[in-house]
């Protein structure tokens, strides 16, 4: 009778942690330790390669997880490609088109992972994986990655437009963007540490460099040398994010910022008087603390709204919804 009561008792724990998890969702650095062993290998391999071919690769990757991550939540409703008639994806809004990159390499690791395991792992989980090897192989931390997210058969248009910050949002608008994400303060200025590598467009810079009073005017001037001011002028053309490193994820974005040689408004919003300017300074001198911060706050993006258990799909193809 004991034993009967404490086996039903073990079995309703049982039974109770499993909705508890499905219910937070709950992603394991485990999940696919059985059914894929070869998973992060692979991936490893795939992003090498691709970083090797063009180093940026690691910084658009980075970006791609934060633009799936902000939509809908981690469920690689952003890999959807637009069908005309049938089907409306992320990848046109006004945040992704002409400047979210990435989506071959996503196509090229998916297809050898599916050589291995088929059927097994989500696009989602891929675009985790490629984010945290892009982080790293750039010179960035590294950690172990919750997986098992699922992917969506829906992709939001609407939430991509309204979701993903503008970089002439203003410090309140950034805190508010993250908050409605559920990401502190804290976590929006570690997470904009990503802007240690990579690149913007002008068209994105130049109301900052020719209008914005806080901005060192040296670096202004050579900004101004390859954005000109005029709309619709040169309006693809690139320059780093992180003026010092544009390609080694280090703390350097943030020495940029106590100096006013940030490429975006949004960026110098973080050190402009107010409440982040601390931690800015901090960061800008304790690259342990940043990769710590930086850390935690990527896990607890890629913890935002995932599809678990039986929701959603494992598609075949990351750009299409399944057939059947
Ligand atoms: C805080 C709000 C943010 C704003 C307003 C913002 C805005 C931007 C803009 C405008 C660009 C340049 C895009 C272009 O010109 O094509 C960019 C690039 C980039 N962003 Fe952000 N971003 C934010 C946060 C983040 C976060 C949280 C991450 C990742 C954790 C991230 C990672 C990157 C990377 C790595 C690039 C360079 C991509 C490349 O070179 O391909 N950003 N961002
Ligand atoms: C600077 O601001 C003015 C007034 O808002 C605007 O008309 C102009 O286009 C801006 N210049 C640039 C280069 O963004």
């Amino acid at each position: 009778m004991a034993s009967t009561s404490s086996f039903r008792a073990w079995h309703c724990l049982l039974a109770l942690s499993l909705l508890s998890s499905a219910a937070r969702g709950q992603l394991s650095p485990t999940f696919y330790a059985t059914s894929c062993p070869m998973l992060e290998l692979i991936v490893r391999a795939t992003m090498t390669t691709a970083i090797v071919a063009e180093r940026r690769m690691g910084a658009s990757l980075l970006r791609l997880f934060f633009h799936d991550c902000f939509v809908q939540g981690c469920d690689a409703s952003i890999l959807l490609d637009d069908i005309t008639g049938s089907f409306t994806g992320e990848k046109g809004a006004g945040p992704n088109v002409n400047s979210v990159r990435g989506f071959e390499v996503i196509d090229q690791i998916k297809a050898n992972v599916e050589a291995v395991c088929p059927g097994v792992v989500s696009c989602a989980d891929i675009v985790a994986l490629a984010a945290r090897d892009g982080t790293l192989l750039l010179g960035g931390p590294t950690w172990a990655v919750p997986l098992g997210r699922r992917d969506s058969t829906t992709a939001s248009l609407n939430q991509a437009n309204s979701d993903l910050p503008a970089p002439t949002s203003s410090l309140a608008a950034l805190i508010t963007s993250f908050g409605n994400k559920g990401l502190s303060a804290r976590d929006l200025t570690a997470l904009s540490g990503a802007h240690t590598i990579g690149f913007s467009q002008c068209l994105n810079f130049r109301d900052h460099i020719y209008n914005d009073t806080n901005v060192d005017s040296a670096f202004a001037a050579l900004r101004r040398g390859s954005c000109p001011a005029a709309q619709g002028s040169g309006d693809t053309n690139l320059a780093p994010l992180d003026a010092q490193t544009q390609l080694v994820f280090d703390t350097a974005y943030y020495g940029n910022l106590l100096v006013r040689r940030s490429l975006l408004h949004s960026d110098q919003e973080l050190f402009n008087g107010g409440s982040q300017d601390a931690l800015v300074t901090q960061y800008s001198s304790n690259p342990a603390l940043f990769a710590a911060d930086f850390v935690t706050a990527m896990i607890k993006m890629g913890s935002i709204s995932p599809l678990t258990g039986t929701a959603g799909q494992i598609r075949a193809n990351c750009r299409v919804v399944n057939s059947s």
